[in-house]
């Protein structure tokens, strides 16, 4: 018989999947009523509640903030019934707040399981990221290298002309150096208005989502989330804390980092086999979003083990009053 304390991740992602699925659940009401606070609440609340529901001693690594600034799913809180193995969570029940208060696409309910000690505990501060797809040569780039360095070197791996590569960006005044740079080697630039976990996963699917590349700064927590699903996916990841003052530096040194300057490759900031779950609240190109019929919603969420690199998209309908 199998130790009921150790990390069975097959046995585990069914549960970890319900738990993304009722998050993006509770926030369906809310979709596209200008309301970020309360669909991220509805979220946090539902995904608590199923946490708990699972056979796991399991502790917040990623969530919602620091103990003294978030009621629910902050950091360091202990979920599950606390009878199972020990498990580290990293979770962000709403990627994408404003994305589903003005419905519009790519909002998810994400979160990731691992072994106690598998993901790096990233501070709520800024992370400079880049990642590409699977199948490349690896360090084919760098956060080293110049923008414009980067797209000639995905594209000579590629084959192809930099006019063929697309580079996915979060749509920030602090991007448009990096843009005009992009701009002079003629690839196309994917702006998005928010969802960086959604922008880094485009880049494992290039086939379906036409992106080779993502780039730019955006939320640490939500970078350790997107290595998570790199890892399951296969592709490459680099991440830098940035740090724009002291207090930044401060919750870094709290949260156990010592060198403030280190590049963080995928399999440093997720150090060993998880499972990864993201639910659709709007639509995507990771995942549809919700359906509503009369009396029923339907959702799609992508479940994924880095084990096996297995990638399921499981559909669900149920019904509601
Ligand atoms: P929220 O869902 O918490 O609003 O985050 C959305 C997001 O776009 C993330 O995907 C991204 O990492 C971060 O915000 C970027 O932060 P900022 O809006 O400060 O540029």
């Amino acid at each position: 018989m199998s130790d009921p304390l150790e990390f069975h991740d097959r046995a585990l992602s069914l549960g970890l999947a319900r738990v993304a699925e009722q998050a993006a659940i509770a926030s369906a009401r809310l979709i596209g009523r200008g309301d970020e606070k309360a669909a991220d609440q509805a979220a946090v609340n539902a995904m608590r509640t199923q946490l708990n529901m699972l056979d796991i001693a399991g502790v917040v690594v990623i969530g919602e903030g620091e103990r003294d600034e978030a009621p629910m799913l902050y950091i360091g809180e202990k979920v599950g019934s606390g009878k199972g193995p020990a498990v580290d969570i990293a979770l962000d029940p709403l990627e994408g707040t404003t994305l589903t208060a003005k419905d519009m696409p790519n909002a998810l309910t994400v979160i990731a399981m691992g072994p106690r000690g598998s993901m790096l505990h990233a501070p709520d501060v800024y992370m400079e990221k880049l990642a590409v797809g699977p199948r490349l040569p690896k360090n084919i780039v760098s956060l080293a290298m110049e923008p414009a360095e980067r797209v000639r070197a995905l594209a000579g791996a590629k084959g192809c002309n930099a006019e063929d590569i697309t580079v996915c960006v979060l749509e920030r005044p602090r991007h448009d150096a990096m843009v005009a740079e992009l701009r002079t080697t003629g690839c196309s630039i994917r702006l998005i208005p928010d969802g960086d976990v959604a922008g880094v996963i485009h880049c494992a699917e290039t086939h379906t989502t036409g992106i080779d590349m993502y780039m730019g700064l955006g939320g640490a927590p939500e970078g350790v989330l997107a290595a998570a699903a790199l890892k399951c996916m296969g592709g490459q990841m680099w991440g830098r804390l940035m740090f724009r003052n002291d207090e930044e530096r401060s919750r870094a040194s709290k949260a156990g980092i010592t060198n403030f300057e280190r590049i963080y490759n995928r399999d440093e900031m997720v150090t060993s086999d998880v499972i990864f779950a993201a639910t659709g609240v709007t639509d995507g190109s990771v995942v549809s979003g919700i359906k509503r019929e009369v009396g029923y919603l339907t959702t799609e969420t992508i479940l994924m083990r880095s084990k096996t690199g297995s990638v399921r998209r499981l559909t669900y309908r149920t019904p509601v009053n």
